[in-house]
C-alpha cells in the first residue's frame, strides 16, 4: 500500500479543519499521514490519524522566536516531520538547516519526509540528477549511521511541478525516480521509499498509478477539499 501524505501548508481554519475531519470519518487510516498547520495537529491526533509537522526547528529549545521544537510537536502528537521543503528552502534557507534538522528528528524518533527536486531552470539545462544528488548528499552526511528504511523518505518535488498542474512526462518521472532510488543504494547502501509530489491531482492520478517506482504521494492542493481528496486516495492502490 503507497504512503499518502497531505500537505495542508498554510492552509484552512480551524472550522475548515473540523469539517475536515467529519468528511473523512471512517476513512482508512492506514498509510495516510496529515501535515496541517501546528495549531491543527492535536486535532488529527484526537481522531487517530498519523499526523505530522510541515517543518521543525533546526534547534531543540532556545532563544529562537517564532520556532516550534520537535518536544513540542511530539508532544502535540506530531510522529512525522517534513523536511527541506522547497517553500522553506525559497523562502528560509532551510538548505542549510536541512542536515541538523534530519539529525534532530532522528534523534526524537519522528519519521521523516524528505523534500529534494530541481527548479525548471534546473530542468531545462538537464541538471536534474545533479541536484537531487547534492541535496540527498548533504541530508545524509553524518546521519547516515541513524537512517534507516523505516525513518526517512523521499518525496522527489520537482520545484516547477509544485502548484502549476504541470507535471514530468511519465518516462521522466520513471527514470528519475529509479535513479534517485539507485543513486542512494549504490552510495548508502539504503532501499529508501520515493514518493512524487507537485500537481497530483484528479487528472493525472491514473497516470502515475501506472509508473511502479513510485511509492506514493505528497500531496498539497488537492488534499484541502475532504471530498476531492477522498476521491483522490480512493484512486491510489
Ligand atoms: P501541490 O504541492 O500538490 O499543490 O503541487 C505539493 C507540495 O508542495 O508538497
Amino acid at each position: 500500500m503507497k504512503l499518502i501524505c497531505a500537505n495542508f501548508k498554510m492552509n484552512l481554519l480551524k472550522k475548515d479543519i473540523l469539517n475536515y475531519l467529519k468528511t473523512i470519518e471512517n476513512v482508512r487510516k492506514k498509510n495516510l499521514v496529515f501535515f496541517p498547520s501546528i495549531p491543527y495537529i492535536e486535532y488529527f491526533k484526537e481522531k487517530n490519524y498519523v499526523v505530522g509537522s510541515q517543518d521543525i526547528s533546526y534547534k531543540n529549545f532556545g532563544s529562537l522566536t517564532g520556532d516550534t521544537s520537535i518536544e513540542q510537536l511530539k508532544e502535540l502528537g506530531a510522529s512525522y516531520t517534513i523536511i527541506g521543503h522547497s517553500e522553506r528552502r525559497e523562502f528560509y534557507n532551510d538548505s542549510k538547516y536541512v542536515n541538523q534538522k534530519i539529525s534532530l528528528a532522528l534523534k526524537h524518533d519522528f519519521k521523516i519526509v524528505l523534500c529534494i527536486g530541481e527548479n525548471l531552470k534546473e530542468f531545462e539545462s538537464s541538471k536534474t540528477l545533479f541536484v537531487l544528488k547534492k541535496e540527498i548528499d548533504e541530508a545524509f552526511s553524518n546521519n547516515l549511521d541513524m537512517i534507516n528504511e523505516s525513518n526517512l523518505i523521499i518525496a522527489y518535488e520537482p520545484i516547477w511541478a509544485i502548484g502549476t498542474n504541470k507535471i514530468p512526462t511519465s518516462e521522466v518521472l520513471k527514470s528519475t525516480i529509479y535513479q534517485i532510488k539507485n543513486y542512494i543504494l549504490e552510495n548508502y547502501n539504503l532501499d529508501l521509499k520515493v514518493l512524487y509530489g507537485g500537481s497530483v491531482n484528479l487528472e493525472n492520478i491514473e497516470e502515475l498509478e501506472k509508473i511502479s517506482e513510485i511509492d506514493g504521494y505528497l500531496i498539497g492542493g488537492a488534499s484541502l477539499s475532504p471530498e476531492k481528496f477522498l476521491t483522490l486516495i480512493n484512486k491510489v492502490n
